[in-house]
């Protein structure tokens, strides 16, 4: 009762929403995800400085590059998924910032000047963007395959440059036969929640 969002599109995108290691052969189209990124790039980061990136690997080629740098129990579904996604960190996401947060322009100076300082933010910001990502991927009536069981560096090096930090790969399209795992336990509230 005291949530507001149609009990359809909760289930939709947590109660009946899990994390796919199977899928079908359905194509996930460029339109899916620019739908999914033109809903999700409106979740809040610090000082709006969006620092995620997404790399989507669709060559065989490529493929066949990134499943070699995934651990051996990745390595099946992310060569069979149909769409797999390299989520990063734009560790130089600064530039960018007198133009996303018009409201303080200096920010980028004033905090972002050391590379440790982005490397922290963009790591924190764009997990969340991560987040944002996954839940997106549901709201398009798809599944998503997140995963950080991979070599980074070799991911890195493969795919990226040394200003990009990755963070996930993740297999995205329609759950296939036997696609899940038994659904584990959450904590309960009284668990999680502290008030003072
Ligand atoms: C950041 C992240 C990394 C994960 N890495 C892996 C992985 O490397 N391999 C894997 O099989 N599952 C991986 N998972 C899947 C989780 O185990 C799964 O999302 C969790 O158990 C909840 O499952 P459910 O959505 O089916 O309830 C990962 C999930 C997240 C969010």
């Amino acid at each position: 009762m005291s949530l507001v969002l149609d009990p359809a599109a909760q289930d939709l995108l947590f109660r009946e929403a899990r994390t796919a290691n199977t899928f079908t052969d359905e194509p996930v189209t460029e339109e899916q995800v620019q739908a999914i990124y033109d809903l999700v790039k409106y979740g809040p980061t610090a000082f709006n400085q969006t620092p995620l990136r997404i790399t989507l690997v669709r060559s065989a080629e490529a493929r066949e590059r990134l499943v070699q740098h995934m651990a051996e129990g990745n390595q099946a579904k992310t060569a069979a998924a149909p769409l797999v996604a390299i989520l990063s960190a734009d560790n130089e996401f600064h530039e960018e910032l007198p133009a996303l947060f018009p409201a303080f322009p200096q920010a980028k100076d004033v905090f972002f000047s050391e590379r440790a300082a982005r490397e922290n933010a963009a790591g924190m910001n764009a997990a969340l963007q991560a987040a944002y990502f996954i839940v997106g991927i549901r709201a398009a009536g798809l599944a998503a395959g997140p995963m950080t069981g991979c070599d980074f560096e070799g991911v890195r090096k493969e795919f990226l440059d040394d200003d990009h930090t990755p963070l996930m790969v993740v297999n995205i399209g329609k759950p296939g036969a036997d696609a899940w795992y038994p659904r584990s336990p959450r904590l309960e509230y009284d668990q999680v929640i502290t008030t003072v």
